[in-house]
């Protein structure tokens, strides 16, 4: 059985360190050999793509081998473009008098908690937008856990929101429009701004939520936190009918390894690839050892995805 890489959309997450970044390059690097064309998104930027695929990257979409290419974010920075854009779009709409003061709300609410995360979002969901077709696969390195989770909900959240935002802006043009234009309907850039988003979102929300679409895939170690994060994980994305079908578990410790150290080491991890059959029986599960080496080139990510993408499972 091969990992499903039907989707167009993928998620990679995971703990910290578990492979997130290894497998999401890997499955990608497979992907484009095979004939697909792929583009892998990082928002790691300690995980040096550039390095692997021995090329430099910097920002913006860029080829790093034959049908692959990479796009690496960085959160803070898109935090900073994002609270520029918002400034950007409402000083043209706001009376003059008020701009200062506006941007004043939007630097303090570029350091409160959750606007990289926010901005990330907004990003992830442009990439997907933008770039759908032109590649078979988009993939991110990046965990839908915790404030993400939340943010990926948003667009249900958004909806409800932005309907009541529309609805009253759209009173007021008419009670205006009567007032000032005989009738005629005016221009209000406020309500063209919204619908825009309002759009956006919703278009983002139908790809994600939709299983033909958008998959999910969480890498973990048999490892107690990671275990737990996983199963965190899928508890909190299920309730949003985002599935976790797939688990790649990384870093078992391989048959090779021996002396009394690894046996006691094995004992223990045996444990733990117990609790994962366990907690995790209706998913479709990968195992990859734990290698001599980091993977650190396009060497090192093929002989990793050779146990994702054609050797069977070990169940
Ligand atoms: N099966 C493996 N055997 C040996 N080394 C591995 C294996 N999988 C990953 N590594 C190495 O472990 C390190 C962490 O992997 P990776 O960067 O993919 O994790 P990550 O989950 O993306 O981490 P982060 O949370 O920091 O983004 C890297 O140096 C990688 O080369
Ligand atoms: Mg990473």
């Amino acid at each position: 059985m091969d990992l499903d890489l039907q989707q167009p959309i993928l998620f990679v997450g995971g703990k910290g360190g578990v492979g997130k970044s290894t497998t999401a390059a890997s499955l990608a690097f497979a992907a484009a050999s095979g004939g697909k064309q792929v583009l892998l998104v990082s928002t790691d930027p300690a995980h040096n793509l550039g390095d692997i695929f021995n090329c430099s990257i910097g920002t913006g979409r860029k080829q790093v081998a034959d049908r692959l290419s990479v796009i690496e974010v960085d959160a803070a920075h898109e935090a900073d473009a994002y609270i520029k854009g918002v400034k950007d779009n409402l000083s043209g709409l706001v009376k003059s008098s008020l701009v200062e003061e506006v941007n004043r709300q939007m630097d303090m609410a570029k350091t409160s908690p959750g606007a990289e995360e926010a901005a990330l979002f907004d990003r992830i969901v442009s990439i997907i937008l933008e770039e759908q077709d032109r590649f078979d696969h988009i993939i991110f390195d990046t965990a839908p856990t915790g404030h993400t989770v939340r943010l990926l909900s948003l667009p249900e959240l958004m909806g409800v929101w932005m309907d009541g935002m529309l609805e009253r802006r759209r009173k007021t043009n008419q009670n205006y429009s009567q007032l000032l234009n005989d009738g005629e309907p005016i221009e209000d850039p406020i309500f063209d701004v919204l619908m825009k988003r309002r759009e956006k979102f919703e278009r983002a929300r139908e790809i994600l939520l939709d299983h033909a679409k958008t998959g999910f895939i969480f890498v973990l170690n048999p490892e107690k936190l990671p275990i737990e994060e996983t199963k965190k994980a899928i508890a909190q994305l299920e309730p949003f009918h985002m599935h976790i079908d797939t688990l790649v578990i990384n870093k078992v410790l391989p048959q090779q390894a021996e002396g009394e150290f690894f046996h006691k080491r094995k004992q223990i991890e045996k444990r733990y690839l117990e609790e994962i059959d366990r907690a995790f029986s209706d998913k479709k599960l990968f195992y990859v050892p734990l290698f001599s080496e980091d993977m650190s080139d396009v060497e090192g990510l093929s002989r990793y995805a050779q146990f994702l993408t054609s050797l069977p499972p070990v169940k």
